[in-house]
């Protein structure tokens, strides 16, 4: 695990707490905020943004990820993820987060902010499909 302190994890969970207030969610009314923690210390907040051809809609990680991506990070840390319950991230999340590191912190919290469960991208993709495969002749 990723040493990173509890006021870090903490300030984590908060963000994504505040940030859920403006998931557009009118199809699942099932909002999502994600607080992606970079290595340079700046953290970047996603919501899950849906849309009324459902398939296009997005979840909240990656629109972290894209967020902190199309600003020069490449090297994250840690992510925080509120819903109602505590959802773990979901496959295709997985995938975004994995493509990133297999050592970042994923955190998962429900709407009280209470962290339900901390594990890594490499325990919730194993086998993961990554850049090494495309490199092989
Ligand atoms: N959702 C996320 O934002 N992240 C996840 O990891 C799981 C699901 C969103 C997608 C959709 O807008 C809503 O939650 C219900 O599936």
């Amino acid at each position: 695990m990723p040493l990173i302190d509890l006021e870090t994890r903490t300030r984590l969970v908060k963000t994504a707490l505040e940030v859920r207030r403006y998931a557009y969610a009118p199809y699942s009314h099932y909002p999502v905020g994600a607080a992606l923690l970079a290595s340079s210390g700046k953290i970047y907040s996603g919501v899950n943004v849906e849309n009324a051809s459902f398939p296009i809609g997005i979840c909240a990680e990656p629109v972290a990820v894209y967020k902190a991506v199309s600003e020069g990070e490449r090297s994250f840390e840690a992510i925080a993820i509120v819903s109602s319950n505590g959802a773990t991230p979901c496959g295709f999340c997985r995938q975004v987060l994995s493509e990133f590191g297999l050592n970042i912190l994923v955190i998962v919290a429900n709407e009280d902010g209470k962290i339900l469960q901390e594990t890594l991208v490499a325990d919730l993709l194993p086998g993961a499909f990554g850049s090494a495969y495309l490199n092989q002749k």
